[in-house]
């Protein structure tokens, strides 16, 4: 069995034959073996079409399963049940295009570990959303990018229509909550390169969204679970949220400098400075990077922090007047410097000064891309 298409469904009774019959007829010219495996939760007349269809048609299966609900983990079941040495997961609703199969089977074949039909790449829209689900949409993509660097460089990283090798999630220990399966085989699949291919999501033609509130709060526990698994990302985030106390720090120790010992400004500025900066590298040191081993001494990582900082500073200026320049007010320009700043010198510290705790940071992801012809774009099916 070369390819399985792994398909969701929850009450989509006027879907499930079109979806079928345009997989066929996508899939038709070429010469591949493939099975469709639908994991269906349904509770109304989906159940009997399915039922039905399993007989007439030898490549339909159906995994149905009772009092059960959730889409990724619904997808999750699908991978264990699927026999192919490629999956495909796309939506039962059509607003993923069938039409696209063979090309993203042919990027697998050529040996592509991910291949994602993107919304967002040139020649790709989002068109089949309303502009209230686009902006929430939107909110929830960066929200994912700021705080999984795995999710960054993927345009669709919450698409629900995408293809692997088997040995992505092979092995993988998967458990998503809610949704969004493609962020999770993101974090936590084996893979190196990463194609997207542009599509149109258009509107449904037949039932309705089950998108909902609680599903807006499923992701954003999932995100933290990720956040919480992920060495790295945890790592970046303790970082910002020590960085943080430092600042309490600083106020509090310049409030006793200069009002219970009377302190001059300039001084009580640099010592309540040098305090805080303290501060952050203890915690840094006992929680950021917390090594199991031996690692350099104080005396070498203490400085290294240090000159790390200090440049921090320079950088925050030099942004904060290269925005001003550009006619934003000062305070604005120093929150942008101070977020390059935050990004340096985790990024130096990361690689310099605790270079030698045990990090074991996955290599370099390579992400690829293609525009789609027209050709792809859908014909009105007549349901
Ligand atoms: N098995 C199962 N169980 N399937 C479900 C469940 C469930 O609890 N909930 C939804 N599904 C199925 C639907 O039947 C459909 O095939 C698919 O999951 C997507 O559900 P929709 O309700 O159509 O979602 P959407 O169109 O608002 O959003 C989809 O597209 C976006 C863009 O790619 C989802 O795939 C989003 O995750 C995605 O971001
Ligand atoms: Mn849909």
């Amino acid at each position: 069995m070369e390819l399985s298409i792994i398909i969701p469904s929850y009450n989509e009774k006027d879907n499930i034959r079109p979806i079928v019959r345009r997989i066929h007829e996508a899939m038709g010219s070429a010469d591949i073996s493939y099975e469709i495996w639908f994991v269906d939760d349904s509770s109304d007349e989906t159940v009997q079409v399915l039922s039905e269809l399993v007989t007439e048609d030898e490549r339909v299966n159906v995994h149905h399963r009772e009092g059960e609900r959730g889409l990724a983990s619904a997808v999750v079941r699908g991978f264990k049940l699927a026999r192919g040495r490629y999956f495909i997961v796309m939506d039962a609703d059509l607003q993923h295009p069938p039409e696209l199969l063979p090309a993203m089977y042919e990027r697998l074949k050529q040996g592509t570990d991910i291949v994602i039909p993107s919304r967002f790449v040139e020649g790709g829209s989002d068109g089949g959303l309303g502009p209230f689900r686009k902006l929430v949409s939107w909110t929830a993509r960066v929200i994912g990018q700021l705080a999984l660097h795995r999710l960054r460089r993927i345009s669709d990283c919450t698409s629900g229509f995408f293809g692997l090798q088997r040995e992505v999630v092979e092995g993988a220990e998967l458990d998503p909550i809610g949704w969004k399966i493609l962020i999770e085989v993101l974090v936590k699949g084996h893979y190196r390169t990463v194609h997207e291919i542009a599509y149109a999501f258009l509107a449904r033609d037949a039932g309705e969204s089950k998108m909902s509130m609680h599903e807006q709060w499923n992701y954003f526990r999932h995100l933290v679970r990720l956040v919480s698994q992920s060495p790295s990302d945890r790592r970046f985030f303790l970082f910002c949220i020590i960085g943080a106390s430092g600042v309490i720090v600083n106020e509090l120790m310049l409030t006793i400098l200069l009002y219970a010992f009377h302190m001059k400004d300039t001084p009580a500025s640099i010592l309540a400075s040098l305090v805080a900066m303290l501060n952050n590298y203890i915690w840094n040191d006992q929680i950021t990077w917390r090594s199991p081993r031996e690692g350099r001494k104080w005396n070498v990582k203490l400085p290294l922090f240090v000159a790390i900082s200090l440049v921090g500073i320079l950088i925050t200026t030099l942004v904060m007047h290269a925005c001003e320049r550009i006619g934003f007010i000062v305070p604005v320009g120093q929150a942008v410097g101070i977020l390059v700043s935050t990004v340096w010198s985790y990024v130096m510290n990361n690689k310099v000064t605790w270079r030698e705790t045990e990090h074991r940071e996955r290599g370099d992801i390579v992400v690829t891309r293609e525009s789609a012809p027209t050709a792809f774009t859908r014909v009105k099916s007549g349901v």
